[in-house]
């Protein structure tokens, strides 16, 4: 039911090559403190990090959603992070922005306990009306509403290891 390879691992690489440089260039030598959003995230965010020059600590939160779909917006934080994020550099690493709901309550937490700046990196964005007015600062790809896999992205927990992204086609 792996439908086909939306993006490849060198096609992933090689965008990973450019953000990194984009990040580098857009914190000008700050340190950085990178949050990944777990799980999807931590594949991308380890992979990014390692092209970085500049200096970066890491930390994680992990967010579910309950009553309901994960469309539904309400989420509730099952693991904060363990820093303060007051007066640093964050940026935050998600694996796709399908609604934007998730991103939106994580911003606004963020938000909250008053970062010196929050920006937004994200491997996948699904073009969809819903999120269209969520700025992501660094952005992978931008893909169509199919539901996919791979590099982080799970069904039900499993393919999170795929090296590759693929599209999820239960009907095959
Ligand atoms: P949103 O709140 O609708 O933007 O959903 C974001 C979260 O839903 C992501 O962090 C993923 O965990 C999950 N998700 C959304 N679309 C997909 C997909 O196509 N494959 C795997 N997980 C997805």
């Amino acid at each position: 039911m792996i439908d086909r390879t939306l993006l490849s691992e060198s096609q992933i690489a090689a965008r990973l090559d450019q953000l990194a440089a984009q990040i580098d260039a857009a914190y000008e030598g700050r340190p950085l403190l990178a949050v990944g959003v777990l799980k999807g995230s931590v594949f991308f965010l380890t992979d990014v990090l390692k092209r970085l020059k500049i200096p970066v600590a890491v930390d994680f939160l992990q967010v579910r959603s309950y009553a309901g779909t994960a469309s539904s917006g309400n989420i509730q934080l099952v693991h904060d992070l363990s820093m303060d994020v007051e007066g640093k550099d964050v940026l935050l690493f998600e694996d796709v922005v399908d609604t934007g709901l998730t991103l939106r309550k994580i911003v606004e937490l963020l938000t909250s306990r008053n970062p010196r700046s929050l920006k937004i990196a994200a491997l996948l964005k699904k073009d969809l009306e819903e999120n269209r007015d969520l700025t992501v600062d660094f952005l992978g790809f931008t893909i169509g509403p199919e539901f996919v896999i791979g590099y982080g992205l799970d069904l039900d927990e499993k393919y999170r290891n795929l090296p590759y992204v693929a599209v999820w086609d239960p009907s095959r």
